[in-house]
């Protein structure tokens, strides 16, 4: 199965952003701190299905398994996970994670597109928590390899996601003698799959779905901005793919000049908020 259309990022930018773990678990924790929504996402995505049968789950890009606490106690006894993530890294933690529950479960470290050697209804729950924007041509394999009765969760981002920080770039390439791109990568990967028009994606391939919209931003006092700087760091070969391309030595000065936009901004308006809309899909076939 090859990806419809351009493959925006490639195998070494998606390994590159997620390979430090650590650096995953630090990000929720700043999402955490700093948003405005105390929910837990995965409460919401999860309340009130009922999953004692299930026992066949698929986590697709499954990173270190974010989903796996909130299914503790809740699947049949038998509950078997298949983590599926481009990142070696992933797997001790993803293992522990599925550990830490009681249940079985395994990593298969590989790209997506894997699924398509799958056998058709094999999996009651496949997830797909933050990640389907980077496969978004997998949704009909998806809808294959789920069961009758069986639900697909995704949960995914707004196409306006961190846009007040990103809004930034293009003024700050200029700035440094960089001509813009009409629309940096990272938008275009979040419109590939969003709260916006992920029902439209999803419709043609599932009996129903349903959508749950999690409003939320994340607050950065100007005291606190260091943490918002730190946060798109750890994007950065996401936020900055095409300067890394083409002029991989100003990348050092974008980012600068992105940290000193955010912190003025921060201080003439007492922080800034970003954008941290998200959207819960359930799928049923
Ligand atoms: C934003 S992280 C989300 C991780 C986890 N699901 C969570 O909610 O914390 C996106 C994950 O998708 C994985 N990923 C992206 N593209 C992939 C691909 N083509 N095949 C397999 N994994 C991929 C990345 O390695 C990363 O772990």
């Amino acid at each position: 199965m090859e990806p419809i259309g351009e493959k925006l990022y490639s195998r070494d930018d998606v390994v590159r952003t997620y390979r430090q773990v650590y650096d995953l678990l630090v990000t929720k924790h700043i999402i955490n701190t700093y948003s405005t929504n105390k929910d837990d996402v995965r409460d919401i995505a999860l309340k009130d299905l009922d999953l004692r049968g299930v026992d066949k789950i698929l986590d697709l890009g499954c990173g270190y398994g974010f989903f796996i606490e909130k299914l503790k106690k809740r699947l049949s006894p038998a509950a078997c996970f298949t983590g599926i993530d481009i990142v070696e890294n992933n797997r001790d933690v993803y293992i522990n994670s599925v550990a830490s529950t009681g249940y079985k479960g395994q990593f298969i470290n590989d790209d997506i597109s894997c699924i398509s050697s799958l056998e058709s209804s094999a999996y009651n729950l496949i997830i797909a928590s933050y990640s389907l924007y980077f496969f978004p041509w997998a949704i009909k394999e998806i809808s294959r390899i789920l069961m009758d009765g069986g639900i697909f969760v995704s949960v995914t981002h707004s196409r306006h996601a961190l846009s007040e920080a990103t809004d930034f770039l293009p003024r700050c390439m200029k700035k440094i003698g960089i001509n813009p791109p009409g629309e940096i990568a990272l938008n275009k990967l979040f419109e590939q799959f969003s709260l916006e028009n992920g029902e439209k994606m999803l419709a043609p391939y599932f009996k129903k779905v349903d959508k749950i919209l999690y409003q939320n931003e994340m607050v950065f006092s100007v005291e606190n901005i260091e943490d918002c700087i730190y946060y798109l760091e750890k994007k950065r070969h996401l936020i900055y793919k095409e300067v890394m391309e083409r002029y991989p030595k100003r990348v050092v000065d974008l980012e600068s000049c992105l940290a000193q936009s955010i912190y003025h901004y921060a201080k003439k308006n007492n922080g800034i908020s970003l954008n941290k809309d998200d959207a819960v899909f359930r799928c049923y076939k």
